[in-house]
């Protein structure tokens, strides 16, 4: 998705927005620019293509030479990729620039209402119909203009504003789109998230909706919708700037990966207390006797691999809590008329915590009297900020598009709930509780075994690289987590991947399997062992390759596969978070051996915020 950088402060803007705009690159985009005012004019220089080709446009004696700036990523929606509908946007009169994130619904109407009026539009974008809407309403007094102008506006957005009238600040505004304040030492910052400033400052303010932010070098105010001055208190990010860089890898999802064994030791360890570790304490969330005994479903919602980590979590509760627990995709549960009250337990999965699906998804069950737990993690993102309870992850800044260790915290989060639940009601007994408490600590263990050797998962990958069509397949937990293999395989490697519970390839999709499809079996569920036997051999009967992935207790399924990735001994319900690294790791050798843009895959943006 679009991102948005702005700076005003002692040193030259240019040079500190293009850094800015590097850190966004994650998030996926098309085309990028910058617009830089020096007290006098606005002076936008805006590139299709990579960042380093604005750079190239914006250096030596071309590099604008004022303290306050705006630059932003764009992620085109309305108007193909090209100079033009980059962003940031000027005024007719060139008073204004803005740069936007999000969608102007009702721009079609403003443009014509505009035009009617001798207004003249550059770009096909719904964004410039801001600048346009500041021009013609200018008043003279900017706050007032701009809460003018947010009233006409129809749709999200976070937007950012330098204008000619007011040399010595930017503004933003915003609406259902993210957008922090950094602040600093004489020099202060808008972003739509932490990691295009966190060099700078680890200070921030979440800007709400309907607010107003005006930034100068050495002051920030803020007004709400109605113009009033109020105060607000910033927060600290932890999150240091290594994290937010590769650190010697060569890509961030790498790095990612091998970040795990730390982001699940960070989500799991300080919610394991008590003399003898045997205490599972959820940060704030109150689980009691009556709250708990109260919860008569519980719906768990979230979109891509985070839907995925909730499926495996469906698992889990349901065996342990004895709760029917309903796994909804936030863009569908959003539009079906949920069946849900006070005695459902909405859990929410979002890595990001902004995206849009799944903030609508919210919003709704919290309608509807759901009581909602977020698990989340972006500290105060909008989904952890409007939820009743919050869990956040710790996975630190994932910067590759595709999630690894968003997923594998949050599956493990998920874990720690369903335990905390079913002690509560008695569902599982003293010595289960506690043997999977411990399994569920040595996780970054097992996951470090995994990445200590992956000689052989980059070996198959190699092998496997040139084929067009994977199938994924496994029973229970491993058909669950067998859906995020399949998504990671083919976002990154754009290799076609489908997951299929292995029983339910004989009712149809065999039909697909010939002479050399590959198929990934996943074998850690011993009850399902023969099950799964019967499966592999269906797919090689009709000339299929089987590569078996298979927990140490279950890795005879070897000797009836085509080949074999033995998994460190887990207990068969944990297992999913362990076969997710192997399946990072074969979807990472996959994309790298066909040359993919790992980080950034064509097509996807790291934070979805538009439904
Ligand atoms: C896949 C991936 C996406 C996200 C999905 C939800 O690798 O990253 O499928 O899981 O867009 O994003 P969050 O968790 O930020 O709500």
């Amino acid at each position: 998705m679009c991102g948005i950088i702005g700076y005003v402060g002692s040193k030259k803007a240019a040079p500190v927005l293009l850094k800015g705009l590097e850190r966004l690159e994650y998030r996926g985009y098309d085309s990028s620019g910058i617009a830089v005012a020096d007290g006098e004019k606005i002076e936008v220089i805006k590139s299709i293509g990579k960042i380093n080709e604005l750079v190239k446009k914006a250096s030596g004696s071309n590099m604008p030479c004022g303290q306050i700036g705006i630059g932003h990523t764009r992620w085109a929606t309305h108007g193909v990729p090209s100079d033009i509908n980059s962003h940031p946007h000027l005024s007719e009169d060139g008073a204004f620039a803005i740069v936007h994130n999000g969608i102007i619904e009702n721009y079609a109407e403003l443009k014509a209402e505009l035009i009617s009026r001798g207004v003249h539009f550059a770009s096909d974008t719904d964004s410039e119909v801001i600048a346009q809407l500041l021009q013609d309403n200018y008043d003279g007094d900017i706050i007032s203009t701009l809460r003018a102008v947010a009233k006409r506006l129809v749709g999200s957005y976070a937007v950012g504003i330098v204008t000619v009238y007011d040399p010595d600040a930017l503004y933003a505004i915003r609406k259902d789109n993210p957008l922090v304040v950094g602040v600093g030492k004489n020099e202060n910052f808008i972003a739509s998230d932490f990691a295009a400033a966190l060099e700078h400052t680890h200070n921030f303010v979440q800007l709400e909706n309907g607010e107003t932010a005006r930034l100068s070098s050495h002051s920030v105010t803020f007004y709400d919708s109605d113009g009033n001055n109020i105060q607000k208190t910033p927060y600290r990010v932890d999150w240091d700037i290594e994290s937010a860089e590769k650190s010697g890898y060569p890509h961030f999802m790498l790095k990612e990966i091998y970040e795990q064994p730390r982001a699940i030791t960070d989500t799991v360890r300080p919610r394991i207390k008590g003399e003898n570790g045997d205490k599972i304490v959820l940060d704030k969330i109150e689980f009691t006797d009556v709250n708990v005994n109260r919860i008569e479903r519980i719906d768990i919602v979230g979109c891509g691999s985070a839907y995925h980590a909730g499926i495996v979590g469906k698992s889990f509760i349901e065996k342990y809590c004895r709760i029917r627990v309903n796994c909804e995709l936030a863009s569908e549960y959003v539009y079906s008329d949920p069946i849900t009250d006070n005695r459902t337990l909405t859990i929410i999965i979002s890595q990001s915590g902004e995206t849009a699906d799944t903030l609508a998804a919210l919003r709704l069950a919290k309608k509807l009297g759901s009581h909602t737990i977020a698990v989340v993690n972006v500290v105060e993102s909008a989904i952890a900020r409007e939820a009743d309870d919050v869990l956040y992850t710790h996975a630190g800044p994932e910067i590759a598009v595709a999630t690894t260790k968003g997923y594998t915290t949050q599956v493990a989060a998920l874990y720690l709930i369903g335990l905390k639940i079913a002690k509560i009601k008695h569902t599982i007994s003293d010595a289960r509780y506690l043997e999977v408490l411990k399994e569920i600590a040595a996780l970054p263990k097992k996951i470090e075994a995994v990445l200590k050797n992956t000689d052989a998962i980059e070996s198959y990958a190699k092998q496997y690289a040139k084929h067009k069509c994977v199938f994924f397949i496994g029973r229970g937990t491993d058909y669950a987590a067998s859906l995020e293999g399949a998504l990671k395989l083919k976002e990154i490697s754009y290799i076609h991947a489908e997951a299929y519970a292995a029983g339910e390839l004989k009712h149809g999709t065999i039909s697909l399997i010939e002479d050399g499809t590959i198929t990934l079996a996943l074998v850690t569920q011993s009850a399902l062992y023969l099950k799964m036997l019967s499966n592999i051999k269906a797919v090689q009967s009709r000339g299929g390759t089987v590569l078996a992935i298979a927990s140490k207790l279950n890795e005879k399924i070897g000797e009836a596969s085509d080949g074999l990735l033995v998994i460190p001994d887990c207990d068969d319900d944990v297992s999913p978070v362990i076969t997710a690294v192997v399946l990072q790791l074969f979807a990472y050798y996959v994309a790298k051996e066909r040359g993919c843009d790992i980080d950034k895959p064509r097509n996807l943006a790291k934070s979805v915020t538009v439904e």
